[in-house]
C-alpha cells in the first residue's frame, strides 16, 4: 500500500463517520469474508423525499481492518440522499470515494462494503437480510451488535454471508 493511500485511510479513520448501530433502521445487512476473518455490518433509514425513498442515514459496524472501517465511513456518507436503486448502482471503487483506487489486495475491503449495503438494500438477493418493505412495517427493537451475532445463537432475521472473493 502506498503512503499516500495510508494516509487518506487514515485521515478517514481520524474522523470516521457513522460507526455504530441504528436503533430505528428500516434495514440491516451483514457480510463476512472468510479468508481474512473481517465482517462489517450496514444499518439503513429511509426517509420521503420528493416522492422516492432515499437514504435518510446509513451506519456501519465492523470487525475490519483500516481500509474497510474507512471505505464504510466514506460510503455511508455517500449514499445519503441516494435511493436504494441509486446506491446499489455504486461499483466498490465508487464507494471508496476520496481513499481512490485501492492496491489489489484491498479492493475485497471495498467490497465487503458493498455486500453489506447490498445485503440490506436487495431483498430479492440470496445476502438479503430483511427486505426493506417487511422491515418498514415493523418496529425494530435494538439491533444486535456484531459481537452478538458471533456469541449467541441466531433465531432468524439476519444472514450473514460469507463473499467469494
Ligand atoms: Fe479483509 Fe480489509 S483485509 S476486509
Amino acid at each position: 500500500m502506498t503512503d499516500d493511500l495510508q494516509k487518506r485511510i487514515q485521515a478517514a479513520l481520524a474522523n470516521p463517520q457513522n460507526m455504530g448501530e441504528l436503533a430505528d433502521a428500516d434495514a440491516v445487512g451483514t457480510v463476512g469474508n472468510a479468508d481474512c476473518g473481517e465482517m462489517l455490518r450496514m444499518w439503513v433509514k429511509f426517509k420521503e423525499q420528493d416522492g422516492k425513498q432515499v437514504i435518510d442515514r446509513a451506519t456501519f459496524q465492523s470487525f475490519g481492518c483500516e481500509t474497510a472501517i474507512a471505505v464504510a465511513s466514506l460510503a455511508t456518507e455517500l449514499i445519503r440522499g441516494k435511493t436504494a436503486a441509486e446506491a446499489l448502482s455504486l461499483r466498490p471503487e465508487e464507494l471508496a470515494g476520496e481513499l481512490g483506487p485501492l492496491p489489489p489486495m484491498k479492493i475485497h475491503c471495498a467490497q465487503l462494503v458493498e455486500g453489506a449495503m447490498r445485503s440490506a438494500l436487495s431483498p430479492k438477493t440470496e445476502t438479503c437480510a430483511r427486505p426493506v418493505a417487511a422491515a418498514a412495517m415493523t418496529t425494530p427493537t435494538t439491533a444486535p451488535t456484531l459481537l452478538d451475532s458471533f456469541s449467541k445463537p441466531k433465531e432468524g432475521g439476519v444472514k450473514i454471508t460469507f463473499l467469494d472473493n
